[in-house]
């Protein structure tokens, strides 16, 4: 049994994700944790809410909140649709954990004894007005590469440039718009990344196999300029992890907080713990560590290519740098874009879909599978309603629910609802399992790449290929002549059912359960391997129920209707 350790990037806090966010890490994540499941491997699936920065801080002085009480809310509304999208996290940890906090410390506490953390005395940007210095998103101007307005302090999101608050032009705090701003010196600091650019490059070159999108951003941060740049690890800030060494204060420090991008992937380890503590598992560092059994997990991470260069270079330089043996990640899948209906999602201007809205106009099997078959994986993709309509009418409910239906009732007003037992299989049927073999062995091929879009490509060719064996075999004809043959076609067909509930379940989970409820199978089912003996596998005379419609179809005034309603802000 193979393991499987596998993350997702962590949503921020501050607010509702879009379904952009929802296709960029945690669903295809879900999607390779629940397939690894169905393989019968063994598997640890961790996501967690990013709770500490500018942005938790922002946000929750905008609802008027305490930050920590406000963290607290969001983090259970984020777990509540997490669980409404079927993300089967087997724990969805928050990076505000004690766990957290005492892992990040540590982590600071090595590195600092590997020599590789610097005190810098560094100049930031005061606001008088505010009483406070103004990191990140406290901070908007101009953008001093591209001449962007609304640049933050961090970053440009016209340009994508990573920023210095002192670089912008025109600048001004967002707390209370004041421009009377200093510039002021205090210390900070940083990890020595550039030390270690050669071992990082080292690293990256020797993964052959990653997608090209995750291996050029890294190559372009380790090359851009004057190459990889040391980066500041501290804030000053309010709400975060108090910078310490380990458990000892760190003189000089007092009253300072780690940067949001040191803890938050530290977290993935950290919710490993807070998977043990929460009585869900009984050993973390088996996961993690390579002197605890760690070794022969095969840990993989989803991501936006937003976050790729943290996944690449940041975290595997507090891992490498600490010279403990942590289990660095094996494979890491990024995801571009997905923008909304000829524009850009925006979480600000409240454009597109949020996940709490799509769930709160269909199940969420509709979304997961137009998500999932469109993922935006060589390039960009674009939602459009027309083309969800057009998708969710076709594959799910022609194709994949039409199947369904038309092979449950005419067995139910031929034969009853059981297996039918007469007849045998014939040429037609040998050449479906041939074709469903080579089929299944593509569909698995592509899975185990992690290739999201073949992947449901190929499922789509598996349910059409049902549908194309019953219409020609038609049932409903032979059944007048040779009521027997009837019964066989049926009997496959059902089989294939059950085949569908199995492997289609990392794409369509509820749909599935609802397929092997109907057929009556408790328990887990084992992978189809051999599609011969998968499709001769429910006992003939066993009994089934017709299931209720799998699903709808979309109408165009509901498209249109929602169109109109999710063009603009959110209330
Ligand atoms: O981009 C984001 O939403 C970040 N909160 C992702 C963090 S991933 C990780 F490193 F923890
Ligand atoms: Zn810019």
């Amino acid at each position: 049994m193979a393991r499987h350790l596998i993350t997702s990037a962590i949503p921020y806090i501050n607010g509702i994700k879009h379904l952009g966010n929802l296709v960029g890490s945690q669903l295809p994540a879900d999607v390779f944790a629940r397939y690894q499941r169905g393989r019968g491997n063994e598997v640890l699936f961790l996501c967690a809410t990013d709770e500490h920065g500018t942005p938790a801080e922002l946000a929750a002085a905008k609802a008027g909140k305490p930050v920590a009480d406000y963290c607290a809310e969001m983090h259970d509304i984020q777990a509540g649709i997490a669980e409404g999208f079927r993300l089967s996290f087997d724990h969805f940890g928050r990076s505000s954990s004690a766990q957290n906090h005492a892992l990040t410390q540590q982590f600071a506490g090595v590195l600092a004894d590997q020599g590789l953390i610097r005190e810098v005395s560094e100049t930031q940007m005061y606001s008088p007005t505010d009483g406070r210095y103004l990191p990140d998103r406290y901070i908007e101007g101009t953008c001093p590469n591209c001449g962007f307005d609304s640049a933050r302090g961090d970053q440009c999101d016209n340009c994508t440039k990573q920023l210095d608050p002192v670089d912008l032009i025109n600048p001004h705090s967002t707390v209370s718009g004041a421009t009377d701003l200093e510039v002021r010196e205090t210390k900070h600091l940083h990890l020595r990344q550039s030390e270690m650019k050669a071992e990082l490059e080292a690293w990256i070159d020797s993964k052959h196999d990653w997608p090209i999108l995750t291996t050029s951003i890294a190559k372009k941060w380790l090359n851009d300029g004057d190459g990889l740049q040391d980066r500041g690890i501290t804030r000053d800030l309010d709400w975060g992890i108090p910078v310490r060494k380990g458990e000892e204060p760190w003189p000089g420090m007092e009253g300072k907080v780690f940067y949001v991008w040191f803890d938050a992937p530290i977290e993935y380890i950290a919710c490993a713990q807070e998977w043990v503590d929460a009585g869900k598992g009984d050993d973390w560092a088996r996961w993690w560590r390579t002197d605890k059994g760690a070794e022969d997990v095969t840990y993989t991470q989803f991501m936006g290519k937003d976050n790729v260069p943290f996944h690449t270079l940041s975290f595997p330089a507090t891992i490498l740098g600490s010279k403990e043996p942590w289990k660095l990640v094996d494979y890491i899948k990024s995801f571009n874009y997905l923008n909304y209906e000829g524009g850009q999602f925006s979480t600000s201007r409240g454009r597109g879909v949020f996940m709490d809205q799509a769930l709160s106009i269909l199940p969420s099997d509709y979304w997961r599978w137009w998500l999932l078959s469109h993922a935006p994986e060589s390039s960009d993709s674009e939602f459009t309603w027309e083309n969800f309509q057009a998708s969710v009418n076709k594959d799910l409910a022609d194709v994949l629910g039409n199947f369904v239906s038309r092979v449950t009732k005419f067995c139910r007003s031929k034969f009853g609802e059981a297996i039918p037992e007469g007849g045998s299989y014939g040429p037609e049927e040998e050449a479906l399992i041939a074709d469903i073999s080579a089929r299944l062995q593509r569909y698995t091929a592509n899975m185990d790449a992690i290739e999201i879009r073949k992947s449901a490509q190929e499922l789509r060719g598996i349910w059409a290929a049902g549908n194309e064996y019953l219409q020609s075999a038609a049932p409903w004809a032979a059944y007048k002549e040779d009521p027997d043959r009837a019964a066989a076609i049926i009997r496959l067909s059902l089989n294939l059912i059950a085949l569908y509930a199995k492997i289609s379940e990392p794409f369509i989970p509820d749909a599935c359960a609802t397929l092997r409820d109907a057929l009556g199978q408790t328990g887990d089912q084992p992978w189809p391997d051999d599609a011969g003996a998968a499709l001769s596998a429910l006992a003939p005379g066993a009994s089934f129920t017709v299931p209720e419609n799998l699903f709808r179809k979309i109408t165009d005034e509901e498209r249109d209707s929602w169109q109109t309603q999710f063009s603009g802000k959110r209330d």
